[in-house]
């Protein structure tokens, strides 16, 4: 089977809006469904999906392509895995199909790093779960009351105390020690020899949303520094990018419509423990852009549970730009004094816990007593918290929750409302970047009127959604009413390869120019310039502007050639073309 009929297989059963939405939000609105795309910061849908053609494109950032293209995006594959992916999830057998000889190394290296993970994962979970080195794990787990049915369900393991353990398991299972360093799992001595970097600590395994293994953190016994190590950087894991349990709570997330997001592994498995199954863990103290990015796709409603220590009020005023950014209404409980999720939860019980969940103020309030709680008294004072939250309120995008902002910041700070009021005045005056942006984006959504549209755009346009004009074009010289290069390369293979029609679904397999695809994907997202009444107009509006720049160019060429006879013949054919014209 070679790649171009195992894709036709895949791309047969696979339908991109079911796979999208599951990890994006889509609303249908006209031919196309819509979204918060997920590779870069929005606060309305510019990611677009098209259902009939099986492509999605970002009118924001212009990422796009098929749902092979997203997958490898999405969960950062190989296009070789995402095939494979998307094959097993759609039952569909590729026999004999080998894969592309250039991203062959990368894949084989991915493979083989997830089955170094899923040894050491076994490794650890069955020194835990069964032999006698592996009884101080044993021990502190039950010490933090996690469960036996808790440790296998996310496979929690232990690594023994001592410097060769997984070294020896690894090499039974003939992983060789370089590729358990490539895995973060092993660290190189000077001599060559290697040792566990994972040593007299419980493991938790990393995974990500295909269940497969990335990476390990993992926490000492006792007191001694640093608590938890983690796995650096490696070609599967990558700091904050993912979130600890997202796999597994995914689902729960969208169907409740609410992600509660705690600091750490403990705390994440602890609330699982007692019946919560939307939680997810941000490994480490801040929130990325990224981990928001993901979030977002499965919904709007998070509430961010911070310990109550300087690095946990600090980590959540940093996640409030983040959440403004995503268009995500974020909710911030901070937790009694001495308390965090685990220990909350395992002393106080489940009912306790979701009272105490109802208590979570919104981001903003939070963040606004904390700058204020910060603001030197005085004039300075209002005028640094001021020259603080004002970038803040012009991302608010809704009128009512700005003015909603405004008026209660204004009472907290004892600031005069009109005043914050004409600063924001001044601050949009000087800021033109975003409608911009706008104004770019409604260029693709708003009327369809063709004038406003490039010469070039308008007729690449006809072409793709009327394929009967392309006949009329084939043996003219097209290229002379085409300016861009880019448009150029995509009508020539329009013309070439689908000259009569075909599915254009398959087209961007012979554009190798990004910024063609791009464009092409716009034109196959919009609608038809021209209604259907207009296209014969067209086809000979467009066919004359190439007989006239023919002409005018054979003028020139009689001019300097000096032939008189010629040229007044082209003269007269110009004329000719310009009274026709008009007639029409
Ligand atoms: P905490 O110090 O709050 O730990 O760090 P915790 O989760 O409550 O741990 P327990 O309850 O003492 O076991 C929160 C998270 O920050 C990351 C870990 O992901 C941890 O779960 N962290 C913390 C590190 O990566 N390294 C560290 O040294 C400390
Ligand atoms: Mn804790």
């Amino acid at each position: 089977m070679d790649l171009s009929d195992a894709k036709e297989e895949v791309k047969k059963a696979a339908d991109i809006i079911e796979i999208i939405g599951q990890y994006v939000q889509l609303k249908k609105r006209g031919q196309n469904h819509i979204g918060l795309c997920p590779f870069h910061s929005e606060r309305s849908p510019s990611f677009t999906v098209n259902q009939d053609k099986q492509i999605y494109h970002c009118f924001g950032c212009g990422r796009g392509g098929d749902v092979f293209t997203f997958w490898m995006e999405y969960h950062n594959l190989s296009f070789s895995q995402s095939l494979k992916d998307l094959a097993e999830r759609y039952n569909i057998d590729l026999p004999g199909y080998k894969g592309l000889p250039e991203e062959k190394k990368k894949a084989e290296l991915k493979e083989l790093l997830f089955k170094t993970n899923g040894l050491a994962a076994d490794y650890f979970h069955n020194l835990l779960a069964r032999s006698a080195e592996g009884k101080p794990g044993r021990d502190y787990f039950s010490r933090r009351e996690i469960s036996q049915e808790t440790i296998s369900r996310f496979q929690l393991g232990y690594a023994a105390n001592k410097w060769d353990g997984l070294i020896n398991y690894l090499k039974s299972k003939n992983i060789s020690l370089d590729m358990g360093a490539k895995a973060g799992l092993l660290i190189p001595k000077k001599d060559g020899d290697y040792y566990d970097h994972f040593r007299d600590r419980i493991i938790f395994p990393i995974f990500d949303l295909n269940h497969q293994i990335i990476g390990f953190g993992g926490r000492v016994l006792g007191d001694s520094l640093p608590k938890y190590i983690n796995t650096p950087e490696t070609p599967l894991y990558h700091k904050g990018e993912s979130l600890y349990g997202l796999d597994s709570a995914f689902r729960n997330i969208r169907e409740g419509g609410l992600a509660i997001v705690v600091e750490g592994y403990m705390d994440m498995l602890a609330l699982r423990q007692h019946g919560i199954s939307n939680v997810v863990a941000t490994l480490g103290t801040a929130f990325t852009s990224n981990q928001v990015r993901r979030l977002k796709g499965y919904t709007k409603e998070v509430v961010v549970l911070f310990d109550p220590d300087d690095a946990g009020r600090e980590a959540a005023l940093k996640s409030f730009p983040l959440f403004l950014n995503e268009g995500i209404s974020a909710k911030v409980l901070v937790l009694p004094q001495g308390e965090d999720p685990d220990s909350f939860v395992n002393r106080c019980g489940l009912d306790e816990f979701r009272e105490l969940l109802k208590g979570a103020i919104p981001i903003f309030d939070f963040y606004l007593d904390q700058t204020i709680a910060r603001m030197d008294g005085g004039i300075d004072g209002q005028i640094k918290v001021l020259g603080e939250v004002l970038p803040i309120f012009m991302e608010v995008e809704s009128g009512a929750t700005r003015f909603l902002y405004v008026q209660s910041f204004s009472e907290k700070t004892g600031i005069n409302e009109a005043i914050v009021w004409e600063e924001l005045r001044h601050w949009e005056d000087n800021r033109s970047e975003r409608r911009n942006t706008a104004r770019l984006k409604s260029r693709f959504f708003s009327d369809q009127d063709p004038r406003k549209y490039g010469s070039d755009l308008q007729f690449l346009n006809l072409l793709v959604h009327y394929p009967e004009t392309r006949d009329a074009f084939k043996d003219k010289e097209w290229e002379l009413i085409v300016s861009d290069p880019e448009i150029i390369k995509i009508i020539r293979v329009l013309m070439e390869r689908f000259p009569s029609g075909g599915d254009l679904g398959r087209i961007e397999e012979f554009l190798v120019s990004p910024v063609a695809r791009e464009q092409l994907r716009v034109i196959l997202m919009s609608q038809p310039f021209y209604g259907k009444e207009l296209v014969n107009q067209a086809v000979s509006e467009f066919a004359q502007k190439i007989a006239k720049i023919k002409i005018s160019q054979s003028i020139s060429h009689a001019k300097a050639e000096g032939d008189m006879e010629m040229l007044n013949r082209l003269l007269k054919a110009k004329q000719d073309l310009d009274v026709d014209k008009k007639g029409i």
